[in-house]
């Protein structure tokens, strides 16, 4: 996967951002922000909320604990929808009751229009609990090789599945390991390995980056990226916005276990109003020009300047940079002030 998945350059820009210009090279591209209307959400309906609720009870059957209030979600084919909300907000429950894992206190959920309790569902979905479960003593191949004979695979397709699956999340040279062994990092790998072993339409992953060193989170985002790509369907939770905002078409936004947002991400995200202009190759007289014209049409805040990367992309570049060159040591004038 480490080569394979990377398809973010360092630099490439973020979908979106605040009113910025560029300078330097040749080309100019000039592009706005806000007049695209996002496309139509279409295709079957996979999972549905209606209702759905959970009051966790004591041992003598008192309410304990709200942990969702009654939720209406409609999630279709091919979409990465997001939960989104701090700790103790509800995402786990909310998937653990879409899993049909706990019951509700109110309302249901359909699974492909079946209740969520029916396991006939269970061999088109793939999840990775917040936690592992993983037997600890053995190692990535008799892991999968295990969850593989759970669902029926014959012994040729176990074998040949298991080894694309431990090669897409990086653990090539860690598969004869046992789990005990494995850092935090490599036991969600694994983790999410075992929730595409039956090869999914659906998969759930619950807090899927946690855990996982930037460029691990990367490649995580990149994978979910492409299970869409190959049509599946991604329910995935997360505290961490840029994980979410990276990766997901549409999210819901829970605090305190209530529905507070819904939407997709460009349309929560875009600064209407606001008009990014990009463009490289501006010699200073020109960005004179543009600034003057633009003033002269009554824009206002005008900003013009570099662009900045995400610190993410940094990272990955200074360590991709690193691997090429072993032994160069810092680069680029970082430490110096940024004087325009
Ligand atoms: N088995 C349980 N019994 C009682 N209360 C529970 C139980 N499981 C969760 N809760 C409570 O329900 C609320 C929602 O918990 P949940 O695990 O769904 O949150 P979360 O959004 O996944 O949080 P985190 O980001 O920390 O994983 C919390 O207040 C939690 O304490
Ligand atoms: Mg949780």
């Amino acid at each position: 996967m480490r080569e394979q998945q990377m398809r973010y350059n360092a630099g490439e820009a973020a979908p979106y951002g605040t009113v910025r210009g560029a300078d330097g090279g040749v080309a100019a591209v000039i592009h706005a922000t806000g007049n695209a209307a996002p496309a139509p959400t279409a295709g079957e309906i996979v999972v549905e909320a209606r209702n759905l609720s959970k009051v966790y009870r004591d041992f003598w059957g008192r309410s304990k604990k709200t942990a969702l209030k009654p939720l209406d979600l409609d999630i279709r084919r091919g979409e990465i929808f997001g939960l989104l909300g701090p700790n103790g907000s509800g995402k786990t429950t909310t998937l653990k009751l879409l899993l049909g894992l706990i019951f509700p206190t109110s309302g249901e959920a359909l699974l492909f229009g079946r209740p969520a309790t029916d396991v006939a569902k269970n061999g088109r979905l793939g999840y990775l609990p917040e936690e592992s479960y993983l037997y600890k003593f053995l190692d990535a191949e008799e892991t999968l090789d295990f969850y593989g004979r759970l669902f029926g695979m014959p012994p040729a397709e176990r074998q040949r599945r298991a080894a694309a699956l431990i090669e897409m999340v990086g653990l090539s040279r860690d598969r004869k390991r046992q789990l005990r062994e494995y850092s935090k990092g490599m036991t969600r790998r694994i983790g999410v390995a075992q929730a595409l072993i039956n090869d999914p339409e659906l998969v759930l992953l619950d807090e899927p980056t946690s855990g996982l060193d930037p460029i691990g989170t990367r490649e995580m985002k990149d994978l979910i990226i492409d299970l869409k790509r190959r049509g599946k369907t991604v329910i995935m939770c997360s505290h961490l916005l840029a994980d979410v905002e990276d990766v997901c078409d549409r999210i819901a936004v829970l605090h305190q276990g209530e529905l507070k947002e819904l939407g997709r991400v460009d349309d929560l995200l875009r600064l209407t109003g606001v008009t990014q202009i990009k463009a490289s190759g501006l010699t200073p007289g020109c960005r004179d020009e543009v600034r003057a014209l633009l003033e002269r049409h009554g824009a206002v805040d005008i900003e013009i300047g570099n662009p900045r990367t995400t610190l993410e992309d940094l990272f990955l570049d200074v360590v991709r940079d690193t691997e090429a060159r072993p032994g160069r040591r810092a680069r680029r004038g970082a430490d110096t002030p940024s004087v325009e």
